[in-house]
């Protein structure tokens, strides 16, 4: 990509212009007197460019348009199909006379509710636009030019996406039987390593790794290594041995736990999430934060949310019912699926993903290929309300019949 050449009719602009670049990048990027002609790679910082972009699911109103299809329903991107909770709708509109007003910047009254609920002080507790945004920040914050960030493969994309921003090296770590190869981990550490994301619940598999293997494995590992746990699912696990990363927290170890509001609160239209950590990592988050990332209504609805413990638990019931449904009809079929401690099922259709894909939105049912994960004949699949997964099977029964 070329930036368009630049005359700007003066001479002595054009003189300074063209004398300021070496003369080695201007010949590379063939400027001469009088005339700019860059490529917009030199100027963005190293390896920006090489980034893969985030490539979220297809929408309803894409669907609807593209396959005509009347009555949509999205088990692409992990959303809470209850819907928010009302007391959050409530405190949204209580809020909206206020909106011409800037927000608290830290979200006092938000971090107050999380640390009183966690027994923690508001010191160890940032809150920002969305779970993805405090990743961001966690990258800003820590990832230097050269560092390496260990994480699984496949596993959330933005962890890769705001490593290469820093210009650090992404190590990828197969899954072993769809789960974190923790051992595979700790052999890729090296003295460049700086963080170690482990998704827990596996954003795309669904999978968990149990107390004490992470103990094991935060045990093992040297000091100057953050491992971050992104528990975006964690409400939804249903297994006993589920490590809470506030545990590590309150013990002092190098943790940062990611959780957010997207998923069982069902606000993920409203961006926000946040991260507890030792107060010493937090303070360097802080240092990253951008002054007002949490708008009103989301710190708002938050708050109510964070109280609304019957929508809370409506929703992990919804999950655990639809994953229950889901277990027992895919088992009929005789289709293999990953077991899941998330609100998604991975799902093996034993044939190319496109075809079945592009079959379900003919069905109006959009789900998420595997094959950009490096598994083509696999899926993921949002459990939604039982109508959605019911609607879901009884297309899938269609499909591979
Ligand atoms: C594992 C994981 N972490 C973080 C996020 C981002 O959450 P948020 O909506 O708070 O940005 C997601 C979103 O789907 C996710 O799957």
């Amino acid at each position: 990509m070329l930036i368009p050449a630049v005359s700007t009719g003066q001479p002595e602009i054009e003189e300074f212009l063209t004398t300021w670049f070496d003369p080695l990048i201007m010949k590379r990027h063939r400027v001469r007197k009088g005339e700019i002609s860059l490529r917009v790679e030199t100027l963005t910082r190293k390896g920006i460019m090489k980034i893969a972009s985030y490539i979220p699911g297809k929408s309803i109103e894409e669907v609807q348009r593209e396959y005509g299809a009347k009555r949509c329903v999205k088990l692409a991107s992990n959303e809470n199909l209850l819907g928010p909770s009302p007391k959050a709708l409530e405190a949204i509109r209580k809020e909206l006379p206020n909106i011409h007003f800037y927000p608290e910047g830290p979200t006092p009254l938000l971090r107050k509710a999380l640390a009183n609920s966690f027994s923690l002080s508001e010191k160890n507790i940032v809150t920002s636009n969305g779970a993805d945004n405090l990743i961001l920040m966690i990258a800003n914050a820590f990832v230097d030019e050269g560092d390496e960030v260990i994480m699984a493969d496949p596993t959330f994309a933005v962890y890769t996406n705001v490593t290469q921003i820093m210009g650090g090296k992404p190590i990828h770590v197969r899954l072993q039987n769809y789960t974190h190869d923790l051992d595979g981990m700790l052999n890729r550490v090296t003295r460049k390593t700086k963080l170690i994301f482990v998704c827990n619940p596996n954003n795309p598999t669904g999978t968990i790794v149990f107390k004490p293997a992470i103990d094991r494995f935060l045990s093992k590992l040297p000091g100057r290594v953050i491992v971050i746990l992104d528990e975006a699912y964690g409400d939804f696990s249903e297994a006993s041995l589920y490590p809470n990363g506030l545990d590590y927290v309150k013990d002092g170890k190098q943790v940062i736990a990611l959780r957010t509001f997207s998923k069982v609160y069902g606000l993920a239209g409203l961006r926000i999430g946040y991260a507890i950590g030792r107060e010493d990592l937090i303070h360097c988050l802080y240092q990253v934060r951008d002054p007002f990332p949490v708008h009103r209504l989301a710190q708002a609805a938050a708050v109510a949310a964070l109280e609304d413990t019957d929508h809370i638990l409506k929703s992990i019931q919804l999950v655990c019912e639809g994953r229950r449904y889901l277990y027992k009809e895919l088992d009929r079929m005789g289709v293999r699926f990953v077991p899941s401690e998330a609100n998604f099922i991975f799902i093996d259709f034993e044939r190319e993903i496109e075809g079945v894909f592009k079959s379900l939105l003919r069905e109006g049912i959009i789900i998420r290929p595997g094959r950009s994960w490096g598994y083509p004949t696999c899926g993921r699949v949002t459990i939604g309300r039982m109508a959605d997964n019911r609607r879901f099977i009884k297309a899938l029964k269609k499909i591979l019949k």
